[in-house]
């Protein structure tokens, strides 16, 4: 298929590069008046008006004789589909209960003192049958593939027992081979002390629990935080999934935690939240293959800090946003808030934003040399804007309808 009259086509990036740091990631290359040849699924060529095949049937080499099928884009944007690199959207029921709690002035720490929180959820979840779970979780999907999301990580952590964790992990596998779009999934057995246990019993538990998980899962994940998991705990997991899951982190929500050090010791792919970091956290991670991943959504709706990410950057790091998507902090999928979240409360230009919610990210979920950008080979999972978007207008137009159409390797959703 060949696309004509892209109006920008935003986010080209040559083969190879995975991930954009530093100053890098405040440069987004753009075509404007443009056009894209799929391919198979896949990005095949792309260039200015002036060399489309339709228009110089002639010219170039890469073109094949035969173009099944073209369609105008009559100045829209062409943009890569979003991609969330943290997500716990396999969840049971609600917790709106607990939106009231919080509105009446108790914390997210508060409420899971309460016995609120993700027990709350463990509980639902316990109680959901795997069908309904999967049907609930499916409708969440849905509603971020229809927003641009072409790529996700989902996480376990709402079982909290070896049953409740397998059974979403075979959710997540479902969804996996039920949607097109790409799905990475995370065991996050050590999300908080599943009800019944001590907890040292519980840390025992999870690492029980790896060699099983890793049958399904490509990652695992520790809530390294206050009140949740320690630094050791975290050390002791990671130990045992070595050379079975690399690790993705939670860390510094709640209190700056030791999560980010203990993170990059072990390799982690993306150390994730930040809100609370001091200029350790940016020196431990320079040098690494680590992706420091903020979730300004749960910054917003829990009312902390929103992670440094300029700070980062200036110190030479990228940085990746994602949504954080789950009943208790962040209730949302959409990743054009994410990025206007990024913009307006957390001062990174849309260019950074943009970088970090389609290349870095995707690296942040392994994905970056199949996805996250417009590149030749790389998958033609993008978006098509309606006419007259650019990149400023994404955040600063933040919740105006932009998207025309979503293709999800060369297919229209
Ligand atoms: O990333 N912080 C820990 N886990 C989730 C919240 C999960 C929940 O409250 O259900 C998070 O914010
Ligand atoms: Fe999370």
């Amino acid at each position: 298929m060949l696309i004509k009259n892209i109006g920008i086509l935003a986010g080209i990036v040559p083969e190879g590069v995975l991930r954009k740091e530093g100053a890098s990631q405040g440069i987004v290359d753009c075509l404007e008046n443009a056009w894209l040849l799929i391919e198979d699924g896949r990005i095949s060529a792309f260039g200015p008006m002036s060399t489309c095949p339709s228009v110089i049937p002639s010219s170039p080499s890469v073109i094949p004789s035969e173009v099944e099928e073209s369609l105008d884009a009559r100045g829209g944007m062409i943009l890569p589909g979003f991609c969330d690199s943290h997500t716990h959207i396999v969840y049971a029921g609600s917790r709106d209960g607990e939106f009231l709690d919080k509105i009446n002035g108790l914390s997210y720490e508060e409420i899971a003192a309460r016995g609120g929180g993700i027990l709350n959820s463990s509980d639902l979840l316990n109680a959901t049958s795997e069908d309904s779970l999967f049907d609930q979780s499916m409708a969440r999907v849905k509603e971020m593939m229809a927003k641009g999301t072409v790529a996700m990580e989902i996480k376990s952590g709402y079982g909290l027992n070896p049953k409740g964790e397998m059974k979403m992990l075979r959710v997540i596998d479902r969804i996996r081979k039920t949607v097109p779009v790409a799905v990475k999934s995370t065991f996050l057995g050590a999300h908080a002390i599943g009800r019944g246990y001590s907890h040292e019993d519980y840390v025992k538990a999870v690492i029980d629990m790896i060699p099983e998980a890793a049958k399904l899962a490509d990652f695992v994940d520790v809530f390294c935080d206050e009140g949740f998991f320690t630094v050791e705990d975290t050390d002791r997991i990671l130990s045992a999934a070595n050379g079975l899951l690399k690790p993705k982190i939670h860390a510094n929500e709640l209190a700056v935690s030791g999560g980010v050090q203990v993170g990059v010791k072990h390799g982690a792919l993306s150390v994730d939240h930040l809100e609370r970091t001091t200029d350790a956290e940016i020196e431990a991670l320079r040098g690494s293959e680590t992706m420091p991943t903020m979730l300004p959504g749960s910054s917003f709706f829990l009312g902390i800090p929103y992670g440094r990410a300029k700070d980062y950057i200036n110190a030479g790091l990228g940085v990746a946003l994602a949504s954080d998507y789950n009943p208790g902090s962040s209730p949302s999928g959409d990743m054009r808030f994410v990025m206007a979240l990024g913009c307006i409360r957390m001062r990174l230009t849309p260019a950074q934003a943009f970088n970090a919610v389609t290349l870095n990210s995707a690296y942040a979920m392994g994905v970056s040399d199949d996805l996250g950008s417009i590149t030749r080979g790389k998958k033609a999972s993008l978006i098509l804007t309606q006419p007259g978007w650019t990149l400023t207008k994404l955040p600063y137009l933040h919740h105006t309808p932009f998207i025309s159409k979503v293709f999800v390797e060369g297919k229209e959703l």
